[in-house]
């Protein structure tokens, strides 16, 4: 009889812990109705939920349960209690931090690939699966303009991608002798490329924070000076970490300067594209990301700009030898590929034996939609951001601070009298009352002392409609929080 979720599964012979076909089907049906119903209505979902959850998530703790369960209570506790308790990350309205996606065919690749369960850790022991993960990595090489010789690297996100870009770095130019080693970031750096550094052996006191300029830019000056303040010092200048997109203000470092700077110095040029890299597949918004194929090392981030659901980051090493040299390894045991430079093998380009098959995803997703359609995708997020920027900008009282550079964008209010910790105080809670409309979900952050309201324009599912709704809701908020004698003076 076909087990309809009512019953635990397989009670007839605990030492099983498999599934009959009917179990598997019904299962399978069940989470994909609530999965289903869940997803077609993301867009009436609050853009954040109910993330005040102390008291709920110390009701969920439980000892180990010792018998089996029904599927359908624990689907509940998930759909019903659980996930609404959330920001709702690939919903329309999410607008917040860098949004990520979640697109749906991704989701299905992912339920084959754990199904299947096959090891695609070492080539051999999945071949044909870990070409089409080679495929993939070799379409985002093309995408980037990066040569033949670059190779890459699947990992669970951008922080991973940053931490092997680094790793490299260290190898080829320092060696064993990683102490007197420097490395130079942009003042606006995402934070996981400091923490990468620490876990690389860079310590603190050897990353140097370069100043920008008025639109949040490494200052190429800066830079030059910290790198001979340095070579004067006895120590040794190796990496410079650009960014393609910074995740306060959506900046686009100087990428050909510090390019120039890296060849001259010989110091390894690093790019985070972990926001901004795949904007570069379009043609047309390339000269914005001018540089970034000269690049000794890339982060790409799917899980952002690929619209794929968390859990996938990608590097690219424009010399694959130096990403293999940081991670080969002889294992007796295992069985290498025919031909290294043929054939990729994930176990010798990055830090993980057992793995999962990060590559079906997007594999699937772009054989699925086409290249075409990702760029199209992109083009309109970029344009979106455009057009709320330029709204947002003319509303009363806002001071537009860093206009959109790709697809994100930031101001703050004032109002004449208005002190800084004014502005401060009212872009704050313009912010937290924009987002508790529910429409769309916006976040800031803190630059030099001063709040920033941000909008960030990522999303697939982020439309005109949503954009038109974000800059109601922000002009509508915005005059509230305007001192009304100050509005009319
Ligand atoms: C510019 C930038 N670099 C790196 C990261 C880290 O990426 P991940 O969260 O995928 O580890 C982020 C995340 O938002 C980012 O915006």
């Amino acid at each position: 009889m076909r087990n309809q979720g009512s019953e635990p599964v397989s009670a007839h012979d605990p030492a099983s812990l498999d599934l009959t076909e009917d179990e598997m089907r019904a299962m399978s049906e069940q989470a994909l109705a609530r999965i289903v119903t869940h997803v077609a209505s993301l867009g009436r979902q609050p853009a954040r939920g109910d993330v005040q959850a102390e008291e709920f998530c110390r009701a969920l703790r439980e000892p180990t349960p010792e018998s089996a369960s029904a599927i359908e209570p624990l689907l509940a506790r998930l759909f019903d209690e659980c996930i609404p308790r959330s920001f709702n990350t690939p919903g329309p309205g999410y607008l917040a931090y860098i949004p990520g996606g979640g697109l749906f065919p991704a989701a299905v690749a992912d339920f084959i690939s754990a199904a299947t369960n096959r090891y695609t850790g070492v080539w051999y022991a999945a071949p044909a699966l870990v070409q089409l993960e080679a495929n993939v990595l070799d379409w985002f090489r093309s995408w980037m303009g990066m040569p033949a010789t670059a190779r890459g690297l699947l990992t669970t996100g951008g922080s991973m991608a940053g931490f092997n870009a680094i790793l490299c770095a260290r190898e080829r130019l320092l060696g064993e002798e990683t102490r007197p080693g420097v490395m130079y970031v942009s003042m606006h750096v995402h934070h996981s490329i400091e923490k990468a550094a620490r876990l690389a052996g860079i310590f603190p006191d050897r990353v140097r924070s370069v100043p920008v300029d008025d639109a949040f830019r490494m200052r190429i000056d800066a830079l030059d000076d910290l790198v001979r303040a340095d070579r004067a010092r006895g120590l040794r200048p190796f990496l410079v970490v650009s960014t393609a997109g910074t995740t306060n203000t959506g900046a686009v470092d100087p990428l050909p300067a510090i390019a120039d700077i890296c060849a001259r110095e010989g110091l390894w040029h690093h790019v985070d594209g972990a926001y901004g890299a795949f904007f570069y597949m379009c043609e047309e918004l390339r000269p914005l990301l001018a540089g970034l194929d000269l690049a000794d090392s890339l982060t790409l981030d799917p899980h952002k700009g690929l619209f794929m659901p968390y859990g996938i980051g990608a590097l690219l090493v424009r010399d694959g030898r130096f990403l293999r040299k940081a991670h080969a390894i002889e294992a007796g045991y295992l069985p290498g590929t025919p031909d290294p430079d043929e054939f990729y093998d994930p176990s010798q380009y990055g830090p993980d034996l057992s793995r999962g098959f990060p590559g079906l995803r997007v594999w699937l997703c772009v054989k699925l939609f086409g290249a075409a359609r990702f760029r199209a995708a992109l083009a309109e997020k970029r344009a979106l951001a455009l057009d709320a920027a330029e709204r947002i900008g003319n509303l009363p009282g806002v001071v537009m601070v860093a206009p959109p550079q790709l697809s994100l964008f930031a101001f703050h209010l004032t109002w004449p009298g208005a002190t800084f910790e004014d502005e401060n105080r009212a872009t704050k809670a313009l912010v937290e009352r924009v987002t508790v409309r529910g429409r769309v979900m916006i976040t800031g952050c803190t630059v030099d002392g001063r709040f920033l309201a941000r909008v960030c324009v990522l999303s697939f599912r982020t439309r005109q409609l949503q954009i038109d709704q974000c800059v109601e809701d922000v002009a509508a908020e915005a005059a509230a929080l305007i001192p009304r004698r100050q509005e009319q003076a």
